[in-house]
């Protein structure tokens, strides 16, 4: 499902014996049509066309990023496989929390295996865990037979990378620092043909104290507001009709454009696009969310009633190690008055447990601010020391028992709050997007009701990508079954 410019380019066309052009993104079409140069003599070699696989870890951002290089991947030829046996794999990694860093380390193994059964096979690596000049170090050293690793900010030379490391059989490595290039136009193939997400910025201005992101993914840069709108108007005309509009603090959009633009002046712009009938986004630091952005919300008839609003923690003091610049006070009265405004909204979070110097005392605060809000949901983490982080450099780390023993009280709490708030709705009759056939049972689909809530009805292929009105028959703690109703 090819979008955009792409569909409009035609990479015959394109004189590969020529220079390379200098601008951008002519220059990545022209290493497009190289690739696909190189896919035509595989298939001369071969009888068939090269399979590629992509395995994204981490956030929405990066499944983003990993529908790009599909998109590139896919304009040059190759195709799709199920699984890493195939010809080029490419794991877009993330390095948030430790964990995160340990599974890339641990399917490298199994790469390794796979490419030792087929010496032909490319590996690339890329995104946020190849911003670590350690991690890059490690894999120069004792992963060698991977063939390609690039960073967050070069991705959208991907094509061009990809040619040069087909040209070699050796470790063709680029990673750069920090760049303030956005560009547009390039090729995207989306997982979903009737939802997606949308970049609306790129990168972190606000370091807190334990966070990675802004040290690999760089300064704050918003996207033009016409880039992001025909980006919109362009996926509606391709049946789009849910978009989530991504950024690590989409509260801070367009701060750097003069004019300023809000966020809250954007999501009206999107709003007006037909053919979209669900805007949401990813993701609001509490420190920035405006009253505009309230009052937009709730003079929206598109805008999905759900909030993602990234507690941390419910103390005051641990916020201000935290560097979050809100306190525990701050953030419930932001609560309420996101709830006067729009009643039933969905609101859900996300708590660290176990950030140095984090008491008991502290922890109960936590717990407080939960039972206050009675989040709709929560992603609750074990705090991971990220080196090159402030947090990492303080003493009084808490032992790992105490956060474990900490991190299961609040799980249960968070729990059991979101299984009675769902229950609540049980009987009622709610908009729902269908998604995909039910994996285990195929007279279901699956699909997700406007506060992010999943649902289980009967239903076949033909309704996928449709927005039906469910009944909630019964709730399973987080999910429904329901049934298709006219009302
Ligand atoms: N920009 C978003 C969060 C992106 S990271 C925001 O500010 O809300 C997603 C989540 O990972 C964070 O909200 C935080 O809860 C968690 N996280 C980030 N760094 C972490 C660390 N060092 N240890 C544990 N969890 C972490
Ligand atoms: Fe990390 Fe904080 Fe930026 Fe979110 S706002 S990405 S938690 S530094
Ligand atoms: Fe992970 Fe990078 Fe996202 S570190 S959470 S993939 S921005």
């Amino acid at each position: 499902m090819e979008e955009s410019i792409s569909n409009k380019i035609d990479l015959d066309k394109i004189d590969i014996n020529a220079q390379p052009p200098i601008e951008e993104p002519a220059r990545q079409y022209y290493f497009m049509a190289k690739c696909r140069e190189w896919v035509r003599e595989f298939e001369r070699k071969n009888g068939r066309r090269p399979f590629f696989f992509t395995q994204t870890f981490g956030c929405q951002m990066n499944a983003r990023d990993s529908e790009k290089i599909a998109g590139i991947l896919e304009l040059a030829g190759f195709i799709e496989a199920d699984s890493e046996e195939a010809d080029f794999v490419i794991y877009n990694t993330c390095t948030v929390r430790e964990n995160a860093n340990n599974r890339v380390y641990g399917r490298l193994g199994y790469l390794h295996n796979l490419k030792k059964k087929n010496p032909g096979m490319r590996i690339a690596l890329c995104g946020c865990m190849m911003q670590e000049a350690a991690v890059v170090e490690k894999l120069k050293k004792s992963y060698r037979f991977v063939n390609l690793i690039f960073g967050t900010h070069n991705i959208y030379k991907f094509a061009e990378l990809l040619a040069q490391a087909f040209e070699t059989d050796g470790m063709v490595a680029d990673v750069w620092e920090q760049s303030a290039k956005i560009v547009e136009d390039l090729p995207v193939e989306r997982k979903y043909p009737f939802k997606s997400g949308v970049n609306i910025m790129f990168g972190c201005n606000n370091f807190c104290s334990y966070c990675i992101v802004p040290y690999v993914r760089g300064r704050e840069k918003s996207r033009e507001p016409k880039d992001i709108l025909r980006e919109v108007e362009q996926l509606a005309a391709d049946g789009v009709i849910e978009v989530m509009l991504l950024g690590q603090n989409v509260n801070s959009y367009g701060k750097t454009f003069d004019p300023q633009v809000t966020f809250a002046g954007l999501l009206r712009e999107v709003e007006k696009v037909d053919g979209i009938e669900r805007i949401r986004f990813m993701t609001s630091h509490p420190k920035d969310l405006s009253d505009e952005l309230i009052e937009t919300m709730a003079q929206s008839k598109k805008i999905c009633r759900h909030l993602h609003l990234p507690l941390q923690s419910g103390s005051s003091r641990i916020l201000k190690a935290m560097n979050r610049k809100y306190d525990k006070e701050a953030y419930l009265r932001l609560v309420e008055k996101v709830r006067k405004a729009m009643p039933g909204i969905a609101v859900t979070t996300d708590v660290i447990v176990g950030f140095p110097g984090e008491t008991e005392e502290d922890f109960l605060e936590t717990m407080d601010v939960v039972k206050k809000v009675r989040f709709d949901s929560a992603f609750t983490f074990v705090y991971s020391k990220r080196s090159g982080t402030p947090a990492a450099q303080m003493e009084n780390q808490v032992p790992e028992e105490v956060v474990k023993d900490r991190f299961d009280r609040l799980l249960k709490e968070v729990q059991s709050i979101a299984a009675q708030k769902a229950e609540k709705l049980t009987g009622s009759v709610q908009k729902v997007l269908v998604e995909s056939v039910n994996d285990h049972d195929a007279s279901l689909v699956t699909g997700k009701m406007d506060n992010n809530s999943t649902v289980h009805l009967k239903g076949t292929q033909e309704l996928v990508g449709k927005l039906v009105n469910v009944r909630l028959d019964e709730c399973r703690g987080f999910y429904y079954y329901g049934t298709q109703t006219d009302a």
